[in-house]
């Protein structure tokens, strides 16, 4: 039984509490908060047996394998440094870190602790994009010349997932000083995956980066609202392609939608999540030379990030998307920061 613990108990952290206990594989045996109130309340309710305040005295004290990091961004990097110098096994939450030299320590530190390590780039639980990935590196596609990504939110337009002005959980991802890297590190790094995953490696990267006022004064309380909240990046890909990867927390009429499609010289595929995770779109170019209809294929469902980081640790085999790959999208986020600066792409 891998004994797991968890640092952070928000909003997310439910994820975690409910899908690291895995029946005879695994169980969530402790978790921590610097919210007493928060800590205690989540043990009660996933029914975790220790509670802590403090992760040098959960590393002192209680008997773990691995941890799951849902803390606030900028928590990821000291937290898993201090779980990987105990030779903790780490799942973290994305983005791996807030900047590159950050995530290169923890790939380092993990490397050196030779544990188990992943990110928690949540959707490629998909087992569309799972599909995706093996058909454009098994050539199906043949030469990829086009991709347009996009991961589109409302919750600052909209209230389905309540009033993001009076709540911490959403405030925080709108102010740097709170460390947050906007929609771009917020959910920027799922799409930047995403498009990536299939296609392979940026090869540069060019980005603007939007703030809207929101706020007189751009502030509420002890957050300034000064992170981004729509980002714009037109990405040339290693192999030559060339694509859009679009983000913004903006997008009224969308709550959470993601939607992918690549194009090549033998065909095309699309995913759209807000239609299925586990649905994959393809045309052809038919014998004629002309466009076949779009069909529509069911994916078996893949294992999950939980899924994939559980059984890591059992066989010793490390899964993805590990932290070099949390490091390989870290490079392309701050890559977009350095473009929008500089109003020039960026190599990668
Ligand atoms: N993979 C996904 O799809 C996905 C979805 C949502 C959130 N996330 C990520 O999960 C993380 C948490 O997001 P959330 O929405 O749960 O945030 P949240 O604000 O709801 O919860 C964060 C919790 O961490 C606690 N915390 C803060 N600093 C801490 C520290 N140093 N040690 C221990 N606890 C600390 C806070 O008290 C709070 O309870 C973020 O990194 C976010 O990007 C990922």
């Amino acid at each position: 039984m891998i004994k797991v613990a968890v640092i952070g108990t928000g909003g997310m952290a439910k994820n975690h509490a409910l899908k690291l206990s895995q029946k005879d594989k695994s169980k969530v045996v402790a978790c921590c908060d610097i919210s007493a109130e928060r800590v205690a309340e989540f043990a009660k309710t996933y029914n975790i047996p220790e509670t802590y305040t403090d992760l040098s005295e959960m590393l002192e004290k209680c008997d773990f394998d691995a941890i799951s990091i849902v803390t606030p961004d900028a928590f990821h990097a000291p937290i898993a440094l201090q779980a990987l110098a105990a030779g903790k096994h780490v799942l973290s939450e994305k983005p791996l870190a807030t900047s590159v030299e950050d995530a290169e320590k923890m790939v380092a530190a993990a490397k050196k602790a030779g544990v188990i390590n992943m990110v928690n780039f949540s959707y490629r639980d998909s087992s569309a994009i799972q599909r995706a990935a093996k058909m454009v590196q098994g050539g199906e596609l043949g030469r990829i010349f086009h991709v347009e990504a996009h991961y589109l939110q409302s919750w600052l337009t909209a209230k389905d997932w309540g009033d993001w002005a009076t709540s911490p959980g959403w405030l925080w991802r709108c102010s740097t000083e709170h460390g947050s890297n906007g929609v771009l590190g917020d959910v920027g790094v799922h799409i930047l995956d995403f498009a990536t995953f299939p296609v392979g490696d940026a090869a540069s990267l060019q980005a603007r980066l939007h703030t809207f006022d929101k706020a007189p004064g751009n502030q509420i309380g002890e957050y300034k609202l000064d992170a981004n909240d729509s980002a714009l990046m037109i990405v040339e890909f290693a192999s030559g392609a060339m694509g859009t990867v679009t983000t913004t927390r903006m997008a009224t009429g969308h709550m959470n939608s993601l939607a992918l499609s690549i194009h090549g010289e033998k065909g095309a595929l699309r995913i759209d999540l807000d239609k299925s995770y586990h649905m994959i779109e393809t045309s052809r170019i038919g014998a004629d030379g002309k466009t076949e209809p779009w069909e529509s294929h069911y994916c078996p469902p893949t294992p999950n990030i939980y899924e994939r980081f559980i059984e890591s640790i059992a066989s010793g085999v490390q899964d993805q998307p590990d932290f070099a790959r949390g490091l390989a999208v870290q490079k392309m986020l701050d890559a977009a920061t350095e473009s929008n600066q500089s109003k020039q792409p960026v190599q990668l």
